[in-house]
């Protein structure tokens, strides 16, 4: 088998409560319930090497804040990279390091091309930095990829770490019971989903679009490609530029 059925997220974190709590509901909480999904948190104080349990210390050179020490961050990663050493010999792999994402506004910018690579993987582990970041020297040793979720400064790596591991985890096979939708869903080819209605066909007086009522099966998904490009227009034109349209649908938005 290429890929292992289940998907292992490690969440290095000095708040492992706020992720767990909030990985732990609705479909992702369900997806880890059914062994889809293995999501562990480790917490950096658990790795503290003195006996006031600090992680942190002053920037040499000066400068405002706190830094968090390179040794606990360290110690925190080596206990999940041997849980991953494990596993991977009792299956035969062969030794390779996994791959460790540092969340921090300096990384390159979270989108759906690198969540669905990073879905690729069997085990992912996250470091989340606080304070004002986290020692060089550690960051260089075990940081394979830097990510931000974009460009706006939190206090901490713990919720981009859970939007990630929410984005990804969506992409394992079995964790959208419906297979499709995480294929035409906004974004998979860069284009914005179309808008959807449900009952009643009568709402504040707003009819629901007559061809979705037509069962015209043909016309049904000519439409909602056209309300995908027209919104992408309106609302992301960013995106429509690296979005694949057929002639005849470049000829159409040229129009407009
Ligand atoms: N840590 C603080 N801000 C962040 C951001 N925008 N993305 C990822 N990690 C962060």
């Amino acid at each position: 088998i290429g890929r292992a059925e289940r998907m292992n997220f490690y969440i290095l974190t000095l708040f492992p409560d706020m992720v767990s709590q909030g990985l732990n509901t609705s479909i992702i909480g369900r997806a880890a319930g059914r062994g889809l999904l293995s999501i562990r948190t480790v917490n950096i104080r658990d790795y503290a090497f003195n006996k006031h349990q600090s992680v942190d210390d002053y920037p040499y050179g000066g400068g405002a804040g706190m830094l968090m020490q390179a040794e606990p961050v360290y110690l925190a990663y080596e206990a999940a990279a041997a849980e991953i050493r494990t596993r991977r010999q009792g299956c035969g792999e062969q030794e390779r390091k996994p791959r460790v994402v540092y969340l921090s506004p300096q990384g390159a910018v979270f989108n759906q091309c690198m969540a669905e690579e990073l879905a690729k993987e069997e085990d992912l582990i996250f470091l989340c930095g606080h304070y004002e970041g986290i020692d060089e020297r550690v960051l260089e040793e075990i940081v394979t990829d830097q990510v931000s979720i974009g460009d706006y400064v939190l206090t901490g790596g713990e919720l981009p770490a859970m939007v990630m591991v929410d984005t990804i985890s969506r992409l394992v096979p079995g964790v959208l019971h419906n297979d499709v939708s995480a294929e035409s869903e906004s974004f998979q080819d860069n284009l914005l989903e179309h808008p959807q209605y449900s009952r009643p066909e009568v709402w504040h007086g707003k009819r629901v679009p007559e061809v979705l009522l037509s069962g015209h099966h043909a016309n049904i998904l000519k439409w909602k490609r056209e309300q995908s490009i027209l919104r992408t227009k309106e609302r992301r034109p960013d995106l429509l530029e690296r979005c694949a349209l057929t002639e005849q649908e470049k000829v159409w938005i040229g129009k407009m």
